[in-house]
């Protein structure tokens, strides 16, 4: 088309450029793929070159006939290269956008070209479809597999691919990316997140510009800390709560990753999101497969509680470890002791635990090393033997002391990191990422192990099994990863170092696996110095994560606020701490809208307070079901306004928890509007009653009143929030006839 159409004059040109215009080539071959949910639809399409692109991603049509109309209905301007809208970008033949994947073929030739040549639909589960899409270079042996697992019940697609070829030697592959989508719509606007420690998950939402915005992380190790890859895109206006259409988006790997969100000439979004190729080039040898990790993304037209809420379901369903089972409540004693302690003073602690009446105990860092014993962060790390003068009896001692008290026992490992003050560093330097020729560098004061090494690999499975085959009762496991990777340097990997960022997060997962493979469903927190390190891949091994070493509750609202856009409640883990000058009340009740636990010292809490948590604990008990399973539905952000209400309520909706929080303290703040609930039976009758309240305390939300589900949801209840009442936590439970 494009030589056709530079023959003629400018004028005639421009008029035949409108005729051939947003999808040229789109002539129907007869090879049209729609990938259907329940109410969404992506369609891919072959076009007469078999050129495959996206043909369509939006609201499922009644007949899907009518995708094959739907380029007709658009009059952008010209497209020259014909392949704007590839469903997988190639780099280096007609392509003048940002690519999917570019690589030089074993002849040291740069371009590269992807044909169709046929697909398959294979139902793996019920409501689950699997479709693989194979391209192929007409020059070269070269073949690009697209995967689609297409979940139609929650609209959610995850995409990958798999490359290979047959050429004489070894191909490099300079960019590798998991998806490549195409939006078409009148503006878009982007919300994403960054942070750092203590700061993770701040929003910034901005509408984006022709060019090029990159999401991306070059950390290695805890990847997310100064980025997440979960970002949202709206196509027209930035979505509310309930209503505008969203996509969700997120990188399925827990190691460098980069999405390009290019605003294209045509003013079309090209989504191209992967593993970073950032010092990666990968050699690929002949008939090797390289696997790229699953993007996840989903469209919602019913704004950004119905995409929160599928994906939600999503990961219960598919994902998250044992998204349908239970978790423990816990005291954690990192704030009360820090590496203070000693057996004593741990059974002081497994004590309070029982007292507390909390599941488990969680002994965190500073219980092993002997050489350089770990009583600070800047000894120890890597030696994974019991320290002998806090702890003569060993681990088991504290094991059984914890079954003496009726409660579990978990313990905190950090494996994939090492103080160059420790032994293992001694014995095995060249296990450690490093530049041998450089100064080290450090993050907090260690260093990184190359798990790119299986003999590394093996190390790491030790000491977790090691710890269970001493410890069979062991409940639970705190996972934590503090360093990012400065001076990235493999000894293992020698000439191939563009490898280390991949083969790390490979080598992880292989240990993860491993773990699993044995210890299938034993709880693990992943932790990374707060939230530096959370995904769908990573939790596909662990049941939760921690959010972020900041516990101060009213910072935790903004952030339990956002991550609860990806994440669900069950697996984000709340601790109440010291942190923050808001009462204790403030603290449970913000603890309490994820995974509730403690992180306090016991025995200095006031008769009253300890009441508090007990009671409160109880009301947890009884309602984490509904927190864990049920459906969120945020009902007023904290950004907009001076107090932030979510409820979670059951699939039957019989009962909803709905947390109040007042995050402005001036003087007569409050909610002096009622809020209206989401996601009840309009027909049921419901009663509404105050729970954690301090002992001594009465509510003014009457008990004994009864409401429509109707009207709950068209005029709302209120919380009643005010200074002195500055959070508030309702129990809605249907009346039963
Ligand atoms: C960082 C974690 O985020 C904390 O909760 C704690 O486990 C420390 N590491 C221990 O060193």
């Amino acid at each position: 088309m494009i030589t056709t159409c530079t023959r003629k004059t400018l004028a005639a040109w421009l008029m035949a450029a409108w005729a051939c215009t947003a999808y040229p080539g789109m002539q129907a071959t007869g090879q049209t793929i729609p990938m259907e949910t329940r109410n969404t639809a992506l369609v891919l399409q072959a076009d007469d070159k078999k050129n495959l692109q996206i043909l369509y991603y939006g609201e499922k049509l009644a007949d899907a006939a009518g995708y094959a109309q739907v380029p007709q209905a658009y009059r952008q301007t010209a497209e020259y290269t014909g392949v704007l809208a590839s469903a997988y970008t190639p780099a280096g033949s007609r392509n003048l956008a940002e690519p999917a994947i570019a690589v030089t073929h074993a002849d040291g030739n740069t371009s590269l070209d992807l044909r169709y040549v046929t697909h398959t639909k294979q139902e793996v589960a019920p409501q689950v479809a699997l479709y693989t899409v194979t391209l192929q270079d007409p020059v070269y042996p070269f073949t690009v597999k697209l995967f689609y697992k297409v979940y139609t019940q929650e609209d959610v697609i995850e995409q990958w691919s798999e490359i290979s070829h047959q050429e004489k030697g070894p191909v490099v592959l300079n960019k590798f990316a998991s998806a490549n989508l195409h939006l078409k719509a009148s503006e878009f606007w982007l919300t994403h997140y960054h942070g750092d420690w203590a700061k993770e998950m701040q929003p910034e939402t901005s509408r984006i510009t022709h060019g090029i915005k990159t999401l991306d992380s070059k950390l290695g190790t805890r990847a997310n800390l100064f980025q997440p890859s979960v970002f949202m895109i709206y196509p027209g206006k930035p979505a509310t709560e309930e209503e505008g259409t969203v996509l969700y988006g997120a990188m399925e790997w827990s190691g460098n990753f980069r999405i390009d969100l290019e605003l294209d000439y045509q003013d079309n979004l090209r989504i191209v999101a992967g593993m970073n190729n950032f010092a990666s080039a990968y050699t690929l040898k002949p008939r090797e497969t390289f696997a790229t990790p699953a993007f996840v993304f989903l469209l919602s037209h019913h704004g950004k509680g119905d995409a929160s809420r599928k994906l939600h379901t999503w990961a219960r369903n598919y994902k998250l470890l044992d998204g349908h089972g239970t978790r423990l409540t816990l005291l954690n004693n990192w704030e009360a002791t820090y590496f203070d302690f000693n057996e004593q003073k741990l059974f002081g602690l497994l004590k309070d635990t029982k007292r507390l009446g909390v599941d488990l105990f969680l002994l965190d860092d500073g219980w092993f090393a002997n050489k350089y014993p770990r009583n600070g962060d800047t000894a120890g790390l890597g030696d994974w033997g019991v320290n002998r003068t806090k702890l003569p009896n060993g681990i088991s001692s504290l094991v059984k002391e914890a079954a003496n008290n009726d409660v579990k026992f978990g313990i905190w490992i950090e494996p994939e990191m090492v103080n160059p003050k420790s032994e293992l560093y001694e014995k095995h330097p060249e296990w450690v990422i490093r530049q041998p020729a450089r100064e080290e560098h450090y993050f907090r004061n260690q260093l990184v192990l190359d798990l790119s090494n299986p003999a590394v690999q093996q190390f790491v499975f030790q000491v977790v099994d090691n710890l269970f085959t001493e410890n069979p009762s062991l409940a639970y496991i705190k996972w934590d990863c503090n360093a990012v990777i400065f001076n990235a340097y493999s000894a293992h990997l020698k000439n191939q170092q563009s490898h280390l960022y991949i083969e790390y997060v490979r080598g992880l997962y292989n240990v993860l696996a491993k773990i699993r493979q044995k210890y299938p469903k034993v709880p693990m927190m992943l932790c990374s110095g707060g939230g530096g390190r959370v995904d769908y891949a990573a939790l596909q091994y662990f049941t939760e994560f921690w959010p972020s070493d900041n516990t101060d509750p009213l910072e935790r609202i903004f952030m339990q606020w956002e991550y609860s856009h990806f994440y669900p409640a069950m697996a984000t883990s709340n601790h109440v701490t010291a942190w923050g000058k808001q009462p204790l009340k403030f603290k449970v009740d913000v603890a309490m809208m994820g995974k509730l636990g403690f992180d306090i010292v016991v025995g200095e809490l006031k008769e009253q307070e300890l009441t508090f948590c007990q009671q409160a604990l109880r009301h947890y008990h009884d309602l984490k079901q509904v927190i864990w399973q049920g459906d969120l539905y945020r009902l007023a952000d904290p950004r907009q306004g001076s107090f932030a209400s979510l409820v979670y309520v059951d699939a039957t909706r019989a009962t909803g928890v709905m947390f109040n929080y007042l995050v402005n303290n001036r003087y007569g703040e409050g909610s002096p509007l009622p809020v209206k609930l989401r996601g009840l039976d309009p027909a049921a009758r419901y009663t509404v009653r105050e729970i954690n309240l301090l002992p001594g305390t009465t509510s003014p939300v009457n008990p004994d009143a009864v409401y429509t589900g109707d009207f709950l949801m068209k005029v709302g209840i209120n919380p009643q929030l005010t200074t002195d009442r500055a959070s508030v936590v309702l129990q809605f439970s249907k009346v039963t006839p």
